[in-house]
């Protein structure tokens, strides 16, 4: 059995099947990191890249026209539903991403192979990171480079932890966890991240924090930011299997809690991420 069983049930069950239904809400809400994952990885004609945990395909949608039809693309990713829906994204395209089924951790990636490895929210859901940067490292040419974002700690992002200390008044809070295990905020301490790359054989590793304003989930008003916030993200995980009163009830105080963020154009709440870069 795989050493990533765990990820790749709750991939290809719950988590995967919400990522699909919920594929252009979120799309909507990561727009700005996938900007700042273009900018960090800088994907050139003729480069054949690498998109690990490449999910519903956004991202390699974006790195397939930076490479144009003189480069290649490859995602790669866990769960069957969301490749599914990326292939159904990507396809007609004049050279279409390769999709590959595998965990990346171990996966038989190619030897040098790629100028680039990028990922958005991709890579933290390792249960051995170590392995799974230094079999990426392999796959990476001498000189090319490693670009992904992931999140800082919840504590920075309202988005996380506001929904969440609405919805611990009506539920259990649960008992603390390994603040590393796999999962979303695995990476928020960058000091720790940089000396796995590190140790994984990257050099010039550089974690640079970016704070910015996000869609909560492209909700428009606050009855839908209430409902995605509770279908997703830290708050969305505990309250899987409440009861539908329960969730009204956490909703009614979302819409309360939240109404600061409402724009003319949408709920919108901060951001906090590290922009990670290295090269091999
Ligand atoms: C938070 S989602 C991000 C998806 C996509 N990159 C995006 O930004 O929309 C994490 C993705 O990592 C994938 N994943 C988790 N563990 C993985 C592994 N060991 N190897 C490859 N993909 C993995 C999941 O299936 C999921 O698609």
């Amino acid at each position: 059995m795989s050493e990533n069983a765990e990820q790749i049930w709750q991939w290809n069950g719950v988590l995967g099947a919400k990522w699909v239904a919920e594929q252009e809400s979120l799309d909507a809400q990561l727009a700005p990191m996938s900007q700042l994952l273009a900018e960090a990885a800088g994907a050139q004609p003729g480069d054949h890249v690498l998109d690990v945990g490449c999910g519903c395909g956004a991202t390699t949608l974006a790195l397939a026209q930076a490479v144009g039809v003189t480069g290649q693309v490859v995602g790669v990713d866990v769960s069957t539903p969301m490749l599914a829906r990326a292939a159904q994204r990507l396809a007609g395209l004049p050279r279409p991403p390769e999709l590959v089924q595998a965990d990346a951790q171990t996966a038989a990636l190619g030897e040098a192979r790629f100028d680039r490895i990028v990922s958005r929210f991709g890579v933290m859901f390792f249960s051995d990171p170590a392995q799974a940067f230094a079999n990426l490292a392999r796959a990476l040419r001498p000189g090319g480079r490693l670009a992904f974002v992931c999140w800082r700690a919840a504590s920075e992002n309202p988005w996380a932890h506001v929904p969440l200390s609405v919805a611990l008044r009506h539920v259990p809070q649960p008992a603390p966890g390994d603040p590393h295990a796999p999962g979303p905020f695995a990476f928020a301490d960058a000091a720790r991240t940089g000396a796995m790359l590190e140790a994984a054989g990257f050099r010039a590793v550089r974690a640079e924090p970016s704070d910015g304003d996000m869609s909560l989930g492209g909700a428009r008003t606050l009855d839908e930011a209430a409902a995605f916030a509770t279908r997703n993200g830290p708050a969305g995980r505990l309250l899987r299997d409440a009861a539908p009163e329960v969730i009204a009830r956490i909703e009614a105080e979302l819409r309360v809690a939240l109404a600061p963020c409402l724009t003319p154009t949408g709920v919108h709440m901060p951001y906090a991420v590290w922009v990670v870069t290295a090269t091999r």
